[in-house]
């Protein structure tokens, strides 16, 4: 098992380049299993997530290359089972779903079930797939989809603004005939990104950003050249990391108004942000100053994402922070780590508080999810001497070779096993 071994009290600085997005690369890449002909995709992180995604790809019948952070997908995939391993190596493969189902009128997938983050239902995706005419059975916890006479464009109103239910509704709405309303849907720049990557191949989508999305369906989609955006989660994984450790970094490819939300809690904290043309400069001087209240949100708002890679800057803030995590249930795994390092911090339910603490200690932690194994590196970073963290697989889901990043920024990160 891989650890990496990570000596603290470095300060950052230099420049780190943002890879692209995790949670658009992975529905932008279910989404080319629907156009004919060739489709170019730039800027796709090379983390196991996406990996998977290209697994599944070829599983159903594309041919795939992958040249560094470029995948080329030849969209004459038309099979439509995917097996119970590909979907356990990735939970979110239920993204799949709206693709296939609506290239090839059929599904077997299986249930996404638990994962790290608690139990992560699929109800809202189910029952508008339904909605537009999909037959949907669940036996042994496999899914069976099948729409022998096609999909069709009905007006859906979600209860919540699930980030991934947008997506297979879009991926299930462009195949679909006619027109296609998702109203309530979820805003994150992650919709924008594949709405802009569907356009490129011919779709008709409007609204994207949103509360509203309209797709008329039906449309002939083509192959086309695409470009994925920079992560922003990543984007706040750094400044985070520099907040906690100290110094002075330019986030490069960071896009502040995909930001906003996250920015004002490092201001809070005391650090100095700048934009440049193509990034966010952070100067990080002084102890930070506790934030206040920090309350997970649906975009605009506060992400769940960026939670626990915040709440490992302020275990060393001067004055507590109140986390309150409305997205997911069970998504403090992280805090019983941070303490074994010395931070002060109580969790109970969907609230934690930190107290913050003069100084870190490294220690022996094991990470248990992606955003939870990348708040421990941060927090490693600020400690005085050696963290061993293991699970390093959950942050090699998300990151691109962290130790890589973070040591060309000053730190002392190194991998081993
Ligand atoms: C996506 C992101 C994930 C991020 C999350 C919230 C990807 C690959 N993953 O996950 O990184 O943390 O958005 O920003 O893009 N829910 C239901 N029923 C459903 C669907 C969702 O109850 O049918 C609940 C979930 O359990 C969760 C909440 O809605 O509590 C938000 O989930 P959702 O927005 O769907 O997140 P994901 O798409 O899974």
């Amino acid at each position: 098992m891989q650890r990496l071994v990570i000596d603290g009290g470095r300060r950052l600085s230099g420049e780190i380049i943002t890879q692209g997005a995790k949670n658009s690369a992975l529905p932008i890449l279910a989404a080319a299993f629907l156009p004919r002909g060739q489709t170019v995709i730039r800027n796709v992180p090379r983390i196991s997530d996406t990996y998977s995604a290209m697994r599944i790809l070829t599983s159903l019948g594309c041919r795939i290359r992958a040249e560094g952070n470029v995948v080329t997908v030849d969209g004459d995939g038309c099979l439509s089972e995917i097996s119970e391993q590909l979907m356990r190596e990735m939970r979110s493969s239920v993204i799949f779903l709206g693709a296939v189902l609506g290239k090839t009128g059929r599904c077997v997938l299986s249930y996404p079930g638990g994962c790290e983050l608690g139990p992560r239902p699929i109800d809202m995706h189910i029952s508008a797939l339904k909605k537009m005419g999909a037959v949907i059975t669940e036996e042994h916890g496999r899914l069976c989809c099948t729409a022998d006479n096609g999909l069709n464009g009905v007006s859906i109103a979600l209860p919540f603004p699930s980030v991934g239910a947008t997506e297979n509704i879009m991926l299930a709405a462009v195949c679909a005939r006619g027109e296609t309303v998702i109203k309530n849907c979820a805003r994150e720049p992650e919709i924008a990104d594949l709405a802009e990557f569907l356009r490129s191949c011919g779709a008709d989508i409007s609204g994207d950003g949103g509360g509203t999305i309209v797709i008329n369906g039906g449309k002939p989609l083509h192959g086309c050249e695409y470009t994925v955006m920079p992560d922003r989660i990543c984007a706040a994984t750094w400044l985070s990391a520099c907040a906690a450790a100290g110094g002075e970094l330019y986030v490069k490819n960071a896009l502040h108004r995909h930001l906003d939300s996250v920015l004002s809690v490092f201001e809070e904290m005391g650090c100095q942000l700048s934009f440049g043309n193509d990034g966010i400069y952070i100067r990080a001087n002084k102890r930070l100053k506790a934030p206040g209240t920090v309350r997970t949100m649906v975009y605009p708002g506060f992400p769940t994402d960026m939670q626990a890679v915040v709440m490992a800057a302020v275990c060393k803030a001067e004055g507590s922070t109140v986390f309150i995590e409305n997205i997911f249930e069970n998504r403090f795994k992280h805090v019983g780590e941070l303490r074994r390092m010395g931070a002060d911090i109580i969790a109970e339910g969907k609230v934690a508080v930190v107290n913050g603490v003069p100084t870190l200690y490294g220690a022996n932690v094991e990470a248990s999810d992606l955003r939870g194994g990348a708040a421990l590196a941060v927090a490693a970073l600020s400690a005085e001497g050696r963290t061993e963290l293991g699970g390093v697989k959950y942050i090699d889901r998300g990151y691109e070779n962290i130790e890589d990043v973070l040591s060309a920024a000053g730190a002392s990160v190194r991998r081993i096993g």
